[in-house]
Protein backbone atom coordinates (compact mmCIF):
# COMPACT_ATOMS: atom_id res chain seq x y z
CA UNK A 1 0.00 0.00 0.00
CA UNK A 2 1.47 3.61 -1.02
CA UNK A 3 -0.10 5.47 1.62
CA UNK A 4 -2.58 4.97 4.34
CA UNK A 5 -5.88 6.65 4.98
CA UNK A 6 -7.05 8.51 8.41
CA UNK A 7 -8.94 6.38 9.69
CA UNK A 8 -9.94 9.03 12.36
CA UNK A 9 -13.44 10.07 12.62
CA UNK A 10 -12.94 12.94 14.47
CA UNK A 11 -13.09 16.64 12.87
CA UNK A 12 -10.33 17.54 14.33
CA UNK A 13 -7.51 15.90 12.20
CA UNK A 14 -4.83 13.92 13.11
CA UNK A 15 -2.02 13.90 10.87
CA UNK A 16 -0.23 10.98 9.40
CA UNK A 17 3.38 10.96 9.32
CA UNK A 18 5.45 12.66 5.93
CA UNK A 19 6.25 10.28 3.29
CA UNK A 20 9.83 11.12 2.34
CA UNK A 21 9.89 7.32 0.57
CA UNK A 22 6.58 7.43 -0.87
CA UNK A 23 7.46 3.99 -3.10
CA UNK A 24 7.66 5.12 -6.62
CA UNK A 25 10.19 6.42 -8.95
CA UNK A 26 10.88 10.26 -9.06
CA UNK A 27 11.47 11.00 -12.68
CA UNK A 28 15.18 12.37 -12.40
CA UNK A 29 16.14 15.82 -13.19
CA UNK A 30 14.22 19.17 -12.95
CA UNK A 31 16.48 21.04 -15.61
CA UNK A 32 14.91 21.70 -18.94
CA UNK A 33 16.83 19.73 -21.75
CA UNK A 34 20.36 21.41 -23.01
CA UNK A 35 18.88 22.42 -26.43
CA UNK A 36 21.51 22.89 -29.69
CA UNK A 37 22.01 26.43 -30.93
CA UNK A 38 19.25 27.37 -32.71
CA UNK A 39 17.07 24.57 -31.65
CA UNK A 40 14.81 26.16 -29.05
CA UNK A 41 13.88 28.45 -32.10
CA UNK A 42 13.48 25.67 -34.78
CA UNK A 43 10.99 24.03 -32.11
CA UNK A 44 9.35 26.59 -31.17
CA UNK A 45 8.62 27.53 -34.98
CA UNK A 46 7.76 23.93 -35.98
CA UNK A 47 5.17 23.98 -32.96
CA UNK A 48 3.24 26.95 -34.21
CA UNK A 49 3.18 25.54 -37.40
CA UNK A 50 2.07 22.17 -36.27
CA UNK A 51 -0.60 23.17 -33.74
CA UNK A 52 -2.94 25.38 -36.95
CA UNK A 53 -1.82 22.12 -39.36
CA UNK A 54 -3.60 19.51 -36.66
CA UNK A 55 -6.72 21.56 -35.22
CA UNK A 56 -4.70 21.16 -31.95
CA UNK A 57 -4.97 23.73 -29.04
CA UNK A 58 -2.15 23.91 -26.39
CA UNK A 59 -3.66 23.94 -22.67
CA UNK A 60 -1.00 24.56 -20.21
CA UNK A 61 -0.64 24.13 -16.16
CA UNK A 62 1.56 27.46 -14.97
CA UNK A 63 3.91 24.88 -13.73
CA UNK A 64 5.43 23.97 -16.68
CA UNK A 65 8.23 25.39 -18.72
CA UNK A 66 7.95 28.80 -19.73
CA UNK A 67 8.52 28.19 -23.29
CA UNK A 68 5.56 26.12 -23.56
CA UNK A 69 3.57 28.72 -21.66
CA UNK A 70 4.43 31.23 -23.78
CA UNK A 71 3.48 29.08 -26.83
CA UNK A 72 0.10 28.35 -25.27
CA UNK A 73 -0.42 32.52 -25.05
CA UNK A 74 0.73 33.30 -28.07
CA UNK A 75 -1.13 30.52 -30.30
CA UNK A 76 -4.69 31.31 -28.41
CA UNK A 77 -4.20 28.16 -25.73
CA UNK A 78 -4.12 28.90 -22.22
CA UNK A 79 -2.19 29.19 -19.67
CA UNK A 80 -4.05 28.33 -16.52
CA UNK A 81 -4.95 26.14 -13.01
CA UNK A 82 -6.58 22.65 -13.35
CA UNK A 83 -10.28 24.22 -13.17
CA UNK A 84 -9.38 26.47 -16.10
CA UNK A 85 -7.32 23.97 -17.92
CA UNK A 86 -10.28 21.58 -17.94
CA UNK A 87 -13.01 24.19 -18.60
CA UNK A 88 -10.68 26.16 -21.57
CA UNK A 89 -10.65 22.48 -22.95
CA UNK A 90 -14.49 21.87 -23.06
CA UNK A 91 -15.45 25.32 -24.25
CA UNK A 92 -12.58 25.11 -27.23
CA UNK A 93 -13.23 24.73 -30.76
CA UNK A 94 -10.21 22.61 -31.70
CA UNK A 95 -10.61 18.75 -32.36
CA UNK A 96 -7.21 18.25 -30.44
CA UNK A 97 -6.53 19.33 -27.28
CA UNK A 98 -2.48 19.55 -26.11
CA UNK A 99 -2.27 18.91 -22.86
CA UNK A 100 1.08 19.96 -21.44
CA UNK A 101 1.03 19.16 -17.69
CA UNK A 102 0.44 15.87 -15.67
CA UNK A 103 -1.37 12.99 -16.34
CA UNK A 104 -4.28 13.68 -14.67
CA UNK A 105 -4.60 16.99 -16.54
CA UNK A 106 -4.85 14.60 -19.43
CA UNK A 107 -7.42 12.36 -18.63
CA UNK A 108 -9.62 15.16 -16.66
CA UNK A 109 -9.81 16.91 -20.35
CA UNK A 110 -10.51 13.56 -22.10
CA UNK A 111 -13.46 12.84 -19.36
CA UNK A 112 -14.79 16.22 -20.16
CA UNK A 113 -14.29 15.94 -24.08
CA UNK A 114 -14.67 12.20 -25.09
CA UNK A 115 -15.23 13.05 -29.01
CA UNK A 116 -11.70 15.10 -28.74
CA UNK A 117 -8.70 13.76 -28.82
CA UNK A 118 -6.24 14.67 -25.90
CA UNK A 119 -2.35 14.13 -26.74
CA UNK A 120 0.74 14.94 -24.05
CA UNK A 121 4.07 15.62 -24.63
CA UNK A 122 4.63 12.81 -22.09
CA UNK A 123 2.48 10.03 -20.67
CA UNK A 124 5.11 9.32 -18.09
CA UNK A 125 4.25 12.64 -16.05
CA UNK A 126 2.37 11.22 -12.90
CA UNK A 127 1.47 13.76 -9.81
CA UNK A 128 2.41 12.07 -5.96
CA UNK A 129 -1.37 12.53 -4.84
CA UNK A 130 -2.55 10.49 -7.61
CA UNK A 131 -0.12 7.85 -7.38
CA UNK A 132 -0.85 8.07 -3.94
CA UNK A 133 -4.83 7.42 -4.29
CA UNK A 134 -4.90 3.63 -5.81
CA UNK A 135 -8.40 2.59 -6.77
CA UNK A 136 -7.77 -0.83 -5.82
CA UNK A 137 -7.56 0.68 -2.20
CA UNK A 138 -9.59 3.78 -2.06
CA UNK A 139 -12.73 2.64 -3.23
CA UNK A 140 -13.09 -0.41 -0.66
CA UNK A 141 -12.17 2.88 1.53
CA UNK A 142 -15.21 4.61 -0.05
CA UNK A 143 -17.47 1.43 0.54
CA UNK A 144 -16.51 1.04 4.07
CA UNK A 145 -18.41 4.67 4.22
CA UNK A 146 -21.31 4.79 2.60
CA UNK A 147 -23.00 7.87 4.98
CA UNK A 148 -20.37 9.89 3.54
CA UNK A 149 -20.06 12.34 0.35
CA UNK A 150 -17.06 11.63 -1.98
CA UNK A 151 -14.93 14.68 -2.83
CA UNK A 152 -12.07 13.50 -4.59
CA UNK A 153 -9.10 16.23 -5.61
CA UNK A 154 -9.04 16.62 -9.64
CA UNK A 155 -5.23 15.09 -9.18
CA UNK A 156 -6.68 11.63 -9.05
CA UNK A 157 -7.19 9.19 -12.09
CA UNK A 158 -10.21 8.31 -13.95
CA UNK A 159 -10.86 5.81 -11.90
CA UNK A 160 -11.35 7.73 -8.42
CA UNK A 161 -13.22 10.49 -9.98
CA UNK A 162 -15.70 7.61 -10.99
CA UNK A 163 -16.29 6.79 -7.55
CA UNK A 164 -16.33 10.07 -6.50
CA UNK A 165 -19.90 12.46 -6.20
CA UNK A 166 -17.96 15.61 -6.82
CA UNK A 167 -14.33 16.13 -8.53
CA UNK A 168 -13.15 19.84 -6.94
CA UNK A 169 -9.98 21.95 -7.66
CA UNK A 170 -8.50 24.14 -4.97
CA UNK A 171 -9.80 26.92 -6.39
CA UNK A 172 -13.14 25.76 -5.41
CA UNK A 173 -12.98 23.38 -2.85
CA UNK A 174 -13.69 25.23 0.17
CA UNK A 175 -16.89 26.58 -1.77
CA UNK A 176 -17.72 23.33 -2.50
CA UNK A 177 -17.58 21.91 0.83
CA UNK A 178 -19.39 24.45 2.15
CA UNK A 179 -22.69 24.06 0.34
CA UNK A 180 -22.16 20.44 0.76
CA UNK A 181 -21.79 21.13 4.36
CA UNK A 182 -25.37 23.59 4.33
CA UNK A 183 -26.70 20.79 3.06
CA UNK A 184 -25.64 18.46 6.28
CA UNK A 185 -23.55 16.15 4.38
CA UNK A 186 -20.56 14.47 6.10
CA UNK A 187 -17.54 14.23 3.81
CA UNK A 188 -14.85 11.85 2.78
CA UNK A 189 -12.19 13.66 1.22
CA UNK A 190 -8.93 12.52 -1.13
CA UNK A 191 -6.45 12.57 -2.03
CA UNK A 192 -4.48 15.70 -0.62
CA UNK A 193 -4.23 15.84 3.60
CA UNK A 194 -3.02 18.80 3.85
CA UNK A 195 -5.56 20.59 1.16
CA UNK A 196 -8.50 18.47 2.93
CA UNK A 197 -7.54 19.34 6.63
CA UNK A 198 -7.45 23.19 5.33
CA UNK A 199 -10.35 23.34 3.80
CA UNK A 200 -12.04 21.47 7.19
CA UNK A 201 -10.05 24.03 9.32
CA UNK A 202 -12.23 27.17 6.87
CA UNK A 203 -15.32 25.40 6.51
CA UNK A 204 -15.82 23.35 9.81
CA UNK A 205 -17.01 20.59 7.96
CA UNK A 206 -16.80 17.09 9.04
CA UNK A 207 -14.38 15.43 6.73
CA UNK A 208 -12.59 12.11 6.57
CA UNK A 209 -8.94 12.69 5.47
CA UNK A 210 -7.64 9.98 3.12
CA UNK A 211 -3.32 10.69 3.72
CA UNK A 212 -1.61 11.27 0.42
CA UNK A 213 0.46 14.41 -0.36
CA UNK A 214 2.13 16.42 -2.96
CA UNK A 215 5.96 15.97 -2.89
CA UNK A 216 6.68 19.74 -3.97
CA UNK A 217 4.27 21.61 -1.53
CA UNK A 218 5.25 19.18 1.59
CA UNK A 219 8.57 20.18 1.70
CA UNK A 220 8.24 23.65 2.46
CA UNK A 221 9.33 24.67 6.01
CA UNK A 222 7.68 26.80 7.92
CA UNK A 223 10.85 27.75 10.81
CA UNK A 224 12.84 28.46 7.34
CA UNK A 225 9.66 30.52 5.57
CA UNK A 226 9.96 32.82 9.17
CA UNK A 227 13.19 33.20 9.12
CA UNK A 228 13.56 34.43 5.42
CA UNK A 229 9.93 36.62 6.14
CA UNK A 230 12.41 38.31 8.79
CA UNK A 231 14.43 39.42 6.78
CA UNK A 232 11.98 40.62 4.38
CA UNK A 233 9.38 42.47 6.12
CA UNK A 234 7.59 44.02 3.46
CA UNK A 235 6.78 40.71 1.85
CA UNK A 236 3.90 39.00 1.46
CA UNK A 237 4.10 35.15 2.14
CA UNK A 238 1.69 33.76 -0.63
CA UNK A 239 1.27 29.90 0.08
CA UNK A 240 -0.96 27.22 -2.16
CA UNK A 241 -2.58 24.54 0.38
CA UNK A 242 -1.39 21.72 -0.79
CA UNK A 243 1.37 23.22 1.75
CA UNK A 244 1.45 22.00 5.92
CA UNK A 245 -0.42 23.63 8.85
CA UNK A 246 2.30 25.62 9.77
CA UNK A 247 3.13 26.91 6.74
CA UNK A 248 -0.45 28.22 5.93
CA UNK A 249 -0.83 29.87 8.69
CA UNK A 250 2.41 32.01 7.96
CA UNK A 251 0.28 32.94 4.65
CA UNK A 252 -0.70 35.99 3.85
CA UNK A 253 -3.04 34.80 1.09
CA UNK A 254 -3.68 30.86 0.39
CA UNK A 255 -4.92 29.72 -2.80
CA UNK A 256 -4.90 28.49 -6.08
CA UNK A 257 -2.83 28.60 -8.37
CA UNK A 258 -4.50 31.97 -10.47
CA UNK A 259 -5.34 32.95 -6.91
CA UNK A 260 -1.74 33.69 -6.04
CA UNK A 261 -0.80 35.34 -9.23
CA UNK A 262 -4.10 37.63 -8.76
CA UNK A 263 -2.53 37.93 -5.03
CA UNK A 264 0.70 39.96 -6.91
CA UNK A 265 -1.08 41.91 -9.32
CA UNK A 266 -3.48 43.00 -6.19
CA UNK A 267 -1.68 43.73 -3.23
CA UNK A 268 0.32 46.67 -2.96
CA UNK A 269 3.59 44.58 -1.36
CA UNK A 270 7.01 44.62 -4.14
CA UNK A 271 8.38 41.42 -2.63
CA UNK A 272 6.44 37.90 -2.28
CA UNK A 273 7.67 34.90 -0.85
CA UNK A 274 6.02 31.97 -2.78
CA UNK A 275 4.99 28.77 -1.00
CA UNK A 276 4.01 27.34 -4.51
CA UNK A 277 5.78 25.87 -7.79
CA UNK A 278 8.37 27.52 -9.19
CA UNK A 279 7.10 27.80 -12.22
CA UNK A 280 4.15 29.97 -11.65
CA UNK A 281 7.03 33.02 -11.63
CA UNK A 282 6.52 32.98 -15.66
CA UNK A 283 2.93 34.27 -14.82
CA UNK A 284 4.23 36.01 -11.62
CA UNK A 285 6.50 38.34 -13.65
CA UNK A 286 4.13 38.84 -16.20
CA UNK A 287 1.14 40.08 -13.94
CA UNK A 288 3.55 42.54 -11.42
CA UNK A 289 7.20 42.81 -14.02
CA UNK A 290 8.23 45.36 -11.22
CA UNK A 291 7.91 42.83 -8.18
CA UNK A 292 10.11 40.90 -7.11
CA UNK A 293 9.67 36.84 -5.99
CA UNK A 294 11.28 34.40 -4.13
CA UNK A 295 10.79 30.84 -3.54
CA UNK A 296 9.74 29.92 -0.13
CA UNK A 297 12.39 27.47 1.65
CA UNK A 298 11.61 23.79 1.37
CA UNK A 299 13.64 20.78 2.21
CA UNK A 300 16.78 22.01 4.48
CA UNK A 301 19.80 23.19 3.55
CA UNK A 302 22.31 21.34 1.28
CA UNK A 303 19.11 18.59 0.84
CA UNK A 304 19.74 16.87 -2.30
CA UNK A 305 16.23 18.29 -3.53
CA UNK A 306 14.66 16.44 -6.79
CA UNK A 307 11.22 18.16 -5.78
CA UNK A 308 12.75 21.48 -4.19
CA UNK A 309 9.81 23.71 -5.16
CA UNK A 310 9.52 22.38 -8.68
CA UNK A 311 7.34 19.10 -9.30
CA UNK A 312 9.71 16.22 -11.00
CA UNK A 313 6.91 15.36 -13.27
CA UNK A 314 6.16 18.61 -14.70
CA UNK A 315 9.52 19.26 -15.87
CA UNK A 316 8.80 16.51 -18.07
CA UNK A 317 7.44 18.31 -20.58
CA UNK A 318 9.50 20.31 -22.94
CA UNK A 319 10.19 21.44 -26.60
CA UNK A 320 11.38 18.10 -27.48
CA UNK A 321 8.49 15.95 -27.04
CA UNK A 322 5.66 18.31 -27.57
CA UNK A 323 6.80 19.12 -31.30
CA UNK A 324 7.30 14.59 -31.06
CA UNK A 325 3.82 14.33 -30.40
CA UNK A 326 2.32 17.28 -33.02
CA UNK A 327 4.64 15.34 -35.41
CA UNK A 328 3.07 11.70 -34.97
CA UNK A 329 0.15 12.02 -33.14
CA UNK A 330 1.83 9.75 -30.16
CA UNK A 331 0.70 9.80 -26.74
CA UNK A 332 -3.10 10.46 -26.74
CA UNK A 333 -4.74 9.72 -23.91
CA UNK A 334 -8.13 6.91 -23.59
CA UNK A 335 -10.15 6.52 -20.62
CA UNK A 336 -12.12 3.71 -20.80
CA UNK A 337 -16.18 4.41 -22.12
CA UNK A 338 -17.73 3.13 -18.63
CA UNK A 339 -15.40 4.71 -16.18
CA UNK A 340 -15.08 8.37 -18.52
CA UNK A 341 -18.87 8.04 -18.27
CA UNK A 342 -19.20 7.68 -14.36
CA UNK A 343 -16.66 10.14 -13.81
CA UNK A 344 -18.11 12.74 -16.03
CA UNK A 345 -20.71 13.13 -13.79
CA UNK A 346 -18.44 14.13 -10.92
CA UNK A 347 -16.24 16.23 -13.01
CA UNK A 348 -19.50 18.56 -14.48
CA UNK A 349 -20.99 18.80 -11.51
CA UNK A 350 -17.87 20.95 -10.66
CA UNK A 351 -17.83 22.87 -14.01
CA UNK A 352 -20.94 23.86 -13.23
CA UNK A 353 -20.91 24.57 -9.89
CA UNK A 354 -17.86 27.11 -10.97
CA UNK A 355 -20.21 28.64 -13.76
CA UNK A 356 -23.11 29.13 -11.36
CA UNK A 357 -20.82 30.33 -8.35
CA UNK A 358 -19.32 33.29 -11.06
P1 LIG B 1 -4.02 24.35 -9.16
O1 LIG B 1 -5.36 23.78 -9.47
O2 LIG B 1 -4.05 25.39 -8.08
O3 LIG B 1 -3.38 24.84 -10.40
O4 LIG B 1 -3.11 23.19 -8.57
C1 LIG B 1 -2.81 22.05 -9.30
C2 LIG B 1 -1.62 21.35 -8.77
O5 LIG B 1 -1.24 20.30 -9.19
C3 LIG B 1 -0.91 22.02 -7.68
O6 LIG B 1 0.18 21.29 -7.31
FE1 LIG C 1 1.08 16.67 -8.18
FE2 LIG C 1 2.42 18.22 -6.53
FE3 LIG C 1 3.26 17.92 -9.03
FE4 LIG C 1 1.00 19.33 -8.49
S1 LIG C 1 3.09 19.86 -7.90
S2 LIG C 1 1.30 17.81 -10.09
S3 LIG C 1 0.20 18.17 -6.78
S4 LIG C 1 3.17 16.33 -7.47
Amino acid sequence: MLVSPAMNESISVQPGPILLDPGYPLPGSIRRPDYRPGEREALIREIRALLEARDAVLVAHYYTDEDLQMIADETGGTVADSLEMARFGNRHKATTLVVAGVRFMGETAKILNPEKRVLMPTLEAECSLDLGCPPAEFIPFCDANPDRTVVVYANTCAEVKARADWVVTSSIAVDVVNHLQARGERILWAPDRYLGNYIQRVSGADMLLWQASCIVHERFKAEALQNLAKHHPDAAILVHPESPEAVIELADVVGSTTRLIKAVRELDNMKFIVATDNGIFYKMKQAAPDKTFMEAPSAGEGATCESCAHCPWMAMNHLRNLAEVLRNGTNEIHVPVDIGRKALKATQRMVEFAAASK
